[in-house]
């Protein structure tokens, strides 16, 4: 079986739901914990071998790029100063020569569309996707457990996560018509569908593994949910030729487009650090109950 080499990662969305935070950062870049989404997408890449980083940017999104690239005053000036960890962790996060590439996504016409843009830089009959707010915590990165699962007749493979009902007209949906394990395979995706039109709750998270073909349906596929070029349709409109399997992955998913998502992503990767862990358990407790005393009128010090 050929190696997946290449990934992508859409990273030309605006941000709104975090406004004023992501005026002048691309969300891409907010932090949890003490890194960037987009590290983390690229480190879960990188684990699952993935030799080509094509991000799909749009215009204030150069701060990405310069997050990968080398910065010779800092890592000089670090050193100097005998800080040799903190310069380890710099070289450590930078893509060899080449490995990385950036391309623009001139109008913001949907996920679909920011796929397409990258059509040119796509050899290999199977890439990886990556959207870089969805962060999964898991003991094996969730694109490498997926490429692990992942034969070309799976034809295009998506992570997926069953929500509550009532959150379906967020996501991808799938019709599932087997289960085979940890794979499901699909009849039919639906973007967005609302809880009475949802044909199931097995819903796409940001991980895919897709089969280049999909290239030409992206090409012919007219606007959908939101007014937008979506991915789902091309999927679905392809699907009678490339066949469609979901991957329920190990791993605990954070929706970090939302604030709340966001937040819980930063409580969980922290617990999972021993020298924070100790800590945050305690001052959870103390700022919870200062903010319940506050909302009783009993406001004390939170000391
Ligand atoms: C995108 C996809 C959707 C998928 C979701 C996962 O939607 O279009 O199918 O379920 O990501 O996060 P978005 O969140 O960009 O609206």
């Amino acid at each position: 079986m050929k190696k997946i080499k290449t990934c992508i990662f859409p990273v030309a969305g605006l941000g709104s739901r975090f406004l004023p935070a992501t005026k002048s950062i691309p969300k891409e870049m907010l932090v949890v914990v003490d890194k960037p989404l987009i590290q983390y997408a690229v480190e879960e890449a990188k684990a699952a071998g993935i030799e080509r980083f094509i991000f799909v940017t749009s215009q204030g999104k150069s701060a990405i790029e310069d997050h990968f690239d080398s910065s010779p005053v800092l890592e000089e000036t670090l050193r100097k100063r005998g800080k040799n960890v903190e310069v380890e962790r710099l070289e450590a996060l930078r893509l060899d020569p080449g490995q990385a590439i950036y391309i623009r996504q001139q109008a913001p016409l949907g996920l679909g569309h920011a796929v397409l843009c990258a059509q040119h830089l796509v050899n290999e009959d199977a890439f990886a996707l990556i959207l870089a707010d969805d962060l999964v915590l898991a003991e094996t990165p969730c694109l490498q457990q997926m490429i692990q699962e992942y034969n070309p007749q799976d034809g295009n493979m998506v992570g997926v996560m069953e929500v509550p009902m009532e959150q379906t007209n967020r996501y991808g949906i799938l019709d599932v018509f087997q289960n085979k394990g940890e794979k499901v395979l699909a009849r039919n995706v639906v973007e967005k569908p609302s809880l009475e039109k949802s044909p199931s709750n097995i819903a796409i998270i940001g991980r895919y593994i897709l089969n280049q073909s999909i290239f030409g349906y992206l090409k012919n596929q007219t606007p959908g949910a939101g007014g937008e070029i979506q991915l789902t349709d091309a999927i679905q409109a392809m699907i009678k030729e490339v066949p469609l399997c979901g991957y329920r992955y190990k791993g605990q998913r954070f929706d970090c487009g939302t604030k709340e998502g966001w937040l819980e992503a930063n409580l969980a990767f922290a617990f999972e650090q021993p020298d924070l862990r100790i800590n945050l358990q305690k001052n959870l407790q103390k700022y919870f109950s200062f903010s319940e005393n506050k909302k009783e009128g009993k406001q004390k010090e939170c000391a």
